[in-house]
């Protein structure tokens, strides 16, 4: 259970409060973008190239078009006109493969749609795009994993803009580095990662006239209709995006691609509304994936373990047109005090789909690399690896030069230390066993960046006791939902039960992406401004309108708690309820509208806002048959105020699992015959599962970061994945004596243990 405090208050803030969206689910009730239903839909289906690098010499669809039932046979010169899309700062247009589908003849990733078949039926347009004959000129494609830097200047486009591929330096430390008494020079390697998301993505779209309507499970709607506003030439109030419920997205879901596109330009051409989705297959391929990472970290210390220089030099893979950055560099800068220090980033082209962000992007595989590189520091230098980050906290963001907003690093450290036993811990490689099994144990840092972006929110009180929160932005089934109600009780008294929250649609006022771990930070101040505003209307209307018993009051002399409404001089007890009151002035219901800024694209911040953790790792290992398992995990993470503890463990819990999965299992794998991503299914895939989860504790600090916003609430959403892999790898030499720095972790890897039974 999480160390929170629950306040004596009636607030639910702080409080285990089961998902209100829960009796949806598990009543099948809660609609996901596929389950909307239109008179006369179409079903759409795909035909992926197989092959990744060449081109498409010829379309046969004659035999396809014969088919009963199949409406149209869509490809480059009669799907009619899609046009390309651009980023429009800050946070516009945002898209990973910005080539409109069948923009050319040239296929550069296996996979990459060159048709698309439209029939009365799934199965009929299944057929139908099995039945079309594509004849290519190939080329071998470039799936190697050796990852060399492609010649690119030091300024790079990338997804998000231009960037600077030298991230951070400081001091001199190539000179630190010669001259350290004691040096790590290593290269972590992560491989291609595919999120798996139980839903499977896809788009249904409706035209009516110039007014495109779209259903797809987005993790950022408005971003979605920015992109598609262009792709089809509309002005953007022509674009609706609706996202109800989501099963779940890990990133992939956040930018749009380009199946979206299809359904859009084939329910046009065909005039009927379009379903078009992805087969678990096409996700492997064209909705994105986390990029192969090779990372060269050099650490020169102390002989009493300070640091002296650290540098990290980094590649990502992606495709061959798209701009994607895998901001491994993301904490280094500041994570460690550290002199000197360079960090410094390529990228290489390869005949893959493009890469998107998948949880924790950047940090994830970054702190795999930097943390494992401290660990292997710690036992060069026979200290305790908790010791040395305790010896290398520093006192501000020495990347920035400024005060962090709230971070508890090593109390995370001292508190999970505890909680797991760490003080008996052996060091020498192989020497703690228990019941025949022998036991490794490591510890890694984690940290994921904070604060808001910019957000709105309507909150409505109503005349029969019940409130209503709306913003567009969505629930990507981490919790959204239930945090926006729990904000609404909070402030207005109304119990959860009696809240409607609507979310998920570019209707609504305009809501962060569901991304960054940034919702419920973004969103604190927007609804407590809406509230806010919803009462002053509601203590405006008592003073005002006839049939209120306050009509001989002014607004000073009111105010409002707890549901009710009364004059500050008699107390809460003799006012009433503002049902009450609004059925007396024959009112519906009064609004608010909130609105609270960003801070993300605050190029001179005054503080720097980040959240921490840390995962005590233990793993058993198993000699006579190379098994190795993670037993036990136990995880402490300072994430600000926890508005929802449940979720919130729930968060965490799911992330370990996610990174056992990391450490020992998850890869993508692409032939290098073909290129096509050849274990692109959920058999060949493997990802932890029940079966794998270890014990799980988690603990959370608690303590409020009011840079963020009122409440002191960060996001929890991906902090939790960030470290565990370098905890498994440091627990599995302690248990082996085989230092893994290339994931996942492979039983080939462990036969050279020299740890016997
Ligand atoms: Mo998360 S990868 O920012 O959806």
């Amino acid at each position: 259970m999480p160390t929170i405090t629950e306040t004596a208050t009636t607030s639910p803030i702080g409080r285990q409060t089961p998902r209100i969206d829960g009796p949806f689910k598990v009543s099948g009730t809660a609609m996901y973008a596929s389950d909307f239903n239109f008179p006369g839909l179409l079903f759409a289906v795909p035909v992926e190239a197989a092959i990744a690098n060449g081109k498409l010499q010829k379309l046969d669809t004659s035999e396809a078009e014969k088919m009963p039932g199949v409406r149209a046979i869509l490809h480059r010169a009669n799907i009619g006109k899609i046009f390309r899309s651009v980023l429009q700062p800050p946070n516009s247009g945002i898209a990973d493969e910005r080539r409109p589908p069948f923009a050319d003849d040239v296929v550069r990733y296996y996979g990459q749609y060159i048709a698309v078949a439209v029939a009365d039926t799934f199965e009929t347009a299944k057929a139908a795009g099995d039945a079309v004959r594509a004849t290519y000129t190939k080329d071998k494609p470039n799936v190697s994993l050796d990852l060399q830097p492609e010649k690119e200047p030091e300024t790079v486009e990338t997804t998000h803009g231009r960037l600077k591929r030298l991230q951070g330096e400081r001091g001199d430390p190539d000179k630190a580095f010669a001259s350290a008494q004691v040096k790590i020079d290593q290269t972590y390697v992560t491989p291609a990662e595919t999120h798996n998301p139980i839903e499977l993505q896809g788009t249904i779209a409706t035209w009516d006239g110039q007014m495109l309507t779209i259903y797809e499970e987005s993790q950022a709607v408005f971003n979605l209709r920015s992109v598609l506003a262009q792709m089809f030439g509309l002005p953007k109030e022509n674009v609706r995006v609706i996202t109800k419920f989501v099963g779940s997205g890990f990133g992939s879901k956040l930018w749009p691609w380009t199946h979206c596109a299809l359904a859009c330009a084939a329910a046009r051409k065909l005039g009927k509304p379009v379903k078009l989705v992805l087969s678990r297959r096409m996700m492997f391929q064209s909705v994105g994936h986390r990029p192969r990472t090779q990372q060269r970290v050099r650490v020169g210390a102390t002989n009493e373990g300070k640091l002296v220089s650290l540098m990290q030099d980094y590649l990502n893979d992606l495709d061959i047109l798209g701009g994607y950055h895998e901001n491994c560099g993301e904490a280094t800068s500041y994570f460690y005090s550290v002199p000197n220090l360079r960090v410094h980033w390529g990228r290489t082209r390869r005949n893959i789909g493009s890469p998107t962000p998948m949880r924790g992007p950047g940090a994830v595989p970054g702190l795999f690399a930097t943390e494992s590189a401290m660990n292997e520091l710690a036992d060069q230098l026979k200290i305790d690896p908790v010791r040395l980050r305790e010896l290398n906290e520093p006192k501000i963001d020495e990347g920035k030069g400024i005060p962090f907003s709230s971070r508890h690093y090593l109390e995370c450290l001292q508190l999970g230390g505890e909680k797991f036993g760490w003080a008996n811990r052996n060091p020498e490689v192989g020497s703690m066993k228990r019941d025949g099994l022998i036991l490794g144990w490591g510890v890694s840092g984690a940290a994921w960046i904070s604060g808001r972006f910019p957000a709105q929110a309507s909150v409505e009180l109503r005349d029969d006791g019940s409130a209503r929160i709306a913003c567009g932005t969505q629930d990507i089934g981490t919790g959204t939902y239930t945090i926006l109600a729990q904000l609404v009780s909070d402030k207005t008294g109304v119990p959860l039960n009696k809240i409607e929250v609507v979310l998920g649609d570019t209707s609504l006022p305009p809501g962060p992406i569901s991304g960054g771990s940034l919702v419920t930070g973004s969103m604190v101040p927007a609804v407590f401004d809406a509230a806010d505003n919803a009462i002053t209307s509601l203590l405006a209307v008592a003073t005002t309108e006839p049939g209120s018993p306050f009509g001989n009051r002014t607004r000073d002399d009111l105010a409002f708690e707890s549901e009710r409404v009364f004059a500050k001089a008699d107390g809460p007890a003799k006012g009433i309820p503002f049902s009450d009151l609004l059925r007396r002035t024959n009112m519906r219901l009064v609004t608010g509208s909130g609105k609270s800024e960003g801070t993300l694209d605050d190029k001179k911040p005054k503080v720097s806002m980040h959240s921490y953790g840390c995962h005590f790792v233990e793993v058993t290992w198993q000699p006579a048959i190379a098994r190795l398992r993670v037993s036990r995990v136990v995880t402490v993470i300072d994430g600000g105020r926890i508005i929802n503890p449940l979720a919130g463990r729930n968060q965490i819990e799911g992330a370990v699992v996610m990174g056992v999965g990391m450490a020992l299992l998850e890869h993508t794998i692409y032939d290098p015959q073909n290129g096509a991503p050849i274990n692109s299914n959920l058999a060949d895939y493997l990802m932890s599962v029940n079966a794998d989860a270890p014990l799980m504790e988690v603990h959370f600090l608690d303590y409020p970061d009011t840079d963020v916003n009122p409440l002191g609430a960060r996001g929890i959403g991906e902090i939790g994945l960030a470290g565990v892999a370098a905890a498994i790898t440091a627990a599995t030499y302690h248990a082996t004596g085989v230092r893994v720095r290339e994931l996942p972790i492979r039983i080939e890897d462990l036969l050279t243990s020299s740890i016997l039974a």
